[in-house]
């Protein structure tokens, strides 16, 4: 087991594109961190350059204390699972398992031992003298993670390891590796664009855009204090709703103004409470982003005077829950999670109640960073 070290490191490929820009990130001893964010945006290079498969072009990683810039992928003591498993399709499952000892001569009854406590764990005994083509998404994942734990490395990569996985085995596996990692808390460094299965494995996610890291912490510091609008679009489902807007000062009070109103003229405002309006009654009369999560805008059945009036396009049953597709003459996608026993149709217009109390602020654009948490 070990710590596991980036200081600024980047990575420019030959082409001259920079898909790492100077990423510092320590992953303690035991820990298991999450690499979590959209398609290209440098995952996979940052999982690459740690196991020794591409040369960093400036920066250091350490493994254990050791920096490991120069060292042969071989030699760092690590091992990778990827998404399409690598397996070698000439060789059986035991093969398979042993053949990295197999290349470092391990003795035969270590190897033994090892691949036998490591199909135990997995439960894929039975499979030992299968080729891989005989074997279904679920059981080839495992086997290559068999390969993994066999190594008894000081660190596991996983590159997307679920991905070819039906919806239904990626939720298992998920939880069996959650399992794996408490018995054998190798620290680990877990790639995934998924941010459920980040949120959901993660001791620590790790959100990239862009070669960039947006925040790092536990998943509900994470869900709870986005940093910027892209990390609070980024985590949560269904993604949190943005609304461009205002600050106002209007009776007293500050407002968050939309700037459109219902079929009866009413604005679609706000009122901030008091512990928020101080740190946003500065940005009075300054455009201002409201991001507010589909749990918190809720359908009333009478009106109220800080409740909103939305025709709603869409509805989707999710089983125990709704989501209502509704706008304003502004926004035209705007999300609300409801219980599902509301009777809310698609072309109606119904009365939702933003919660001012759960409401993010941003300033403007794609990063605009966090003005005020919610308490
Ligand atoms: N060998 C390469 N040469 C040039 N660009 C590359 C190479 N590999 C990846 N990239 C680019 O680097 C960016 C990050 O890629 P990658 O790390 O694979 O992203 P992710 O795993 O987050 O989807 C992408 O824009 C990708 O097109
Ligand atoms: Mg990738």
């Amino acid at each position: 087991m070990a710590q596991v070290t980036l200081n600024n490191v980047r990575k420019v490929y030959p082409s001259g594109f920079e898909a790492v820009k100077g990423l510092s990130l320590d992953i303690s001893d035991g820990e298991f961190l999450v690499l979590v964010g959209p398609s290209g945006c440098g995952k996979s290079t940052t999982l690459r350059l740690v196991a020794g498969l591409e040369e960093l072009s400036s920066g250091t990683i350490s493994i254990g204390g050791r920096v490991v810039n120069d060292v042969h992928p071989k030699d760092r003591d690590i091992a990778m699972v990827f998404q399409n498993y690598a397996l070698y399709p000439h060789m059986s499952v035991y093969k398979n398992m042993a053949f990295a000892l197999k290349l470092r001569g391990v003795p035969k009854a270590d190897i033994d031992r090892r691949v036998g406590g490591a199909a135990r764990t997995l439960g894929i005994e039975d499979l030992l003298d299968r080729k891989p083509r005989q074997l279904s998404g679920g059981q080839r994942q495992r086997v290559a993670v068999g390969r993994a734990i066999v190594r008894e490395p000081k660190a596991f990569l996983f590159d997307e390891p679920l991905s070819n996985l039906d919806a239904k085995l990626r939720v298992t596996t998920r939880a069996e590796l959650k399992a794996l990692h408490m018995r054998l808390k190798t620290t680990t460094i877990y790639v995934t664009h998924d941010q459920e299965e980040a949120m959901t494995l993660g001791d620590r996610i790790v959100v990239m855009s862009k070669g960039l890291i947006q925040q790092a912490g536990t998943p509900l510091e994470v869900y709870r204090r986005p940093l910027n609008r892209f990390v609070a679009g980024f985590v949560g489902m269904p993604p949190m709703n943005f609304l461009e807007g205002t600050i106002a000062q209007d009776g007293g009070a500050l407002w968050f103004v939309e700037g459109s109103a219902d079929a009866d003229g009413r604005a679609y405002r706000v009122r901030l409470p008091g512990a928020r309006s101080q740190a946003l009654a500065t940005h009075a009369g300054k455009p201002i982003v409201m991001g507010l999560r589909p749990q918190m805008l809720r359908e009333v059945t009478a009106p109220t005077p800080s409740a909103w009036r939305l025709p709603v396009r869409v509805v989707e049953p999710l089983g125990d829950a709704m989501d209502v597709s509704c706008s304003t003459p502004k926004h035209a996608h705007l999300v609300a999670r409801v219980p599902a026993h509301s009777g809310l149709t698609g072309g109606q217009t119904a009365l939702f109640e933003p919660d001012a109390d759960a409401a993010h602020f941003f300033e403007p654009g794609e990063f605009g960073v966090s003005l005020a948490d919610p308490s």
